[in-house]
């Protein structure tokens, strides 16, 4: 097993991110919306705010409570231009997400959590996506030389924050898309004839050596808490001498996923002029 090294993406994200935010015309800032006291939450939260820092664009955490807030505070962000764009991560849990998503600000939604910018991007009028998914849509591209033409992609999940975005970043690079989920019969039998697998379902351990052939690149989106830290969906020991490039649960998609939410901002910019 191969292990993809996400550093060139990282360093050249970084690089384009520094380089927007130093010539936008207005000083850019990130507003953390956090509807939920989880410690992970808090702690995704945080982490992203230091991320800001260490690009150079400020971001705070706005705390909320239930929808009365959630729809107060949106209402103050998108009268505020001193906010470039909101981040709902993690989408909070006790809220409904059709709610949630119609109210998003279309200019102002760095996590594309709504379902006007989602539109945008199927119909192909916007790369903005989710950033997990604009992650693994990166990661997928790089390694294919940047066209899948008759490559086919299994996509294993359909949230709307990872399966179904991925479906038009991939298409846009001509690849033939396949997405599983639940009730998909046979899984491992889509999985062993893609080109690249997208494991996405939030399983720890769940695709096996069974689930696989010879030359994949293979994406792990989860990050799943288990007594032993936080493990993907992939179980890395079962595959440890095949011969499968996969994607690190730390240094992975998710160290890209916090980048693309500023990136997402930046390219937010030019609705808002
Ligand atoms: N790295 C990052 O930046 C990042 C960001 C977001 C999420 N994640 C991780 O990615 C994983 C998925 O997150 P999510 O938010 O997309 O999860 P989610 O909203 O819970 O969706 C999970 C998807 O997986 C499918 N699924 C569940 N069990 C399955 C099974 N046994 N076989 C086939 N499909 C199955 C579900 O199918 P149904 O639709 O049929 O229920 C659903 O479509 C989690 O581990 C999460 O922590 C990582």
């Amino acid at each position: 097993m191969k292990t993809y090294d996400i550093s060139k993406l990282k360093d050249n994200l970084t690089a384009e991110i520094g380089r927007m935010a130093t010539s936008a015309a207005k000083p850019v800032s990130l507003l953390i919306l956090l509807g939920t006291e989880s410690p992970d939450a808090e702690y995704y939260a945080d982490s992203l705010v230091k991320k800001g820092k260490k690009l150079g664009i400020p971001a705070k955490i706005e705390r909320y409570s239930g929808k009365a807030g959630f729809d107060s505070v949106i209402k103050k962000i998108d009268r505020d231009p001193s906010v470039s764009a909101i981040a709902l991560s993690p989408y909070p849990a006790d809220l409904d997400f059709r709610h949630v998503s119609s109210g998003m600000p279309l200019n102002k939604d760095a996590d594309c959590s709504g379902y006007r910018l989602a539109g945008s991007l199927f119909w192909g009028f916007t790369d903005i996506a989710p950033a997990t998914a604009k992650s693994v849509f990166l990661i997928a591209s790089e390694f294919f030389g940047g066209d899948m033409s008759g490559k086919h992609a299994v996509i294993c999940g359909r949230s709307v924050r990872v399966g179904k975005p991925l479906v038009p970043l991939l298409l846009s690079i001509n690849a033939t898309v396949t997405i599983c989920h639940s009730k998909t019969a046979d899984i491992a039998s889509l999985t062993k004839a893609a080109d690249c697998v997208i494991c996405a379902i939030g399983r720890p351990g769940f695709f096996k050596r069974g689930h696989f052939s010879p030359g994949q690149l293979v994406i792990d989106v989860g990050i799943n808490k288990t007594e032993t830290g936080f493990t993907g969906d992939v179980d890395t020991g079962d595959i440890e001498d095949s011969d499968i490039t996969l994607t690190p649960v730390k240094n992975g998609v998710g160290t890209l996923t916090s980048l693309l939410i500023y990136k997402n901002l930046l390219d937010l910019l030019h609705l808002q002029e």
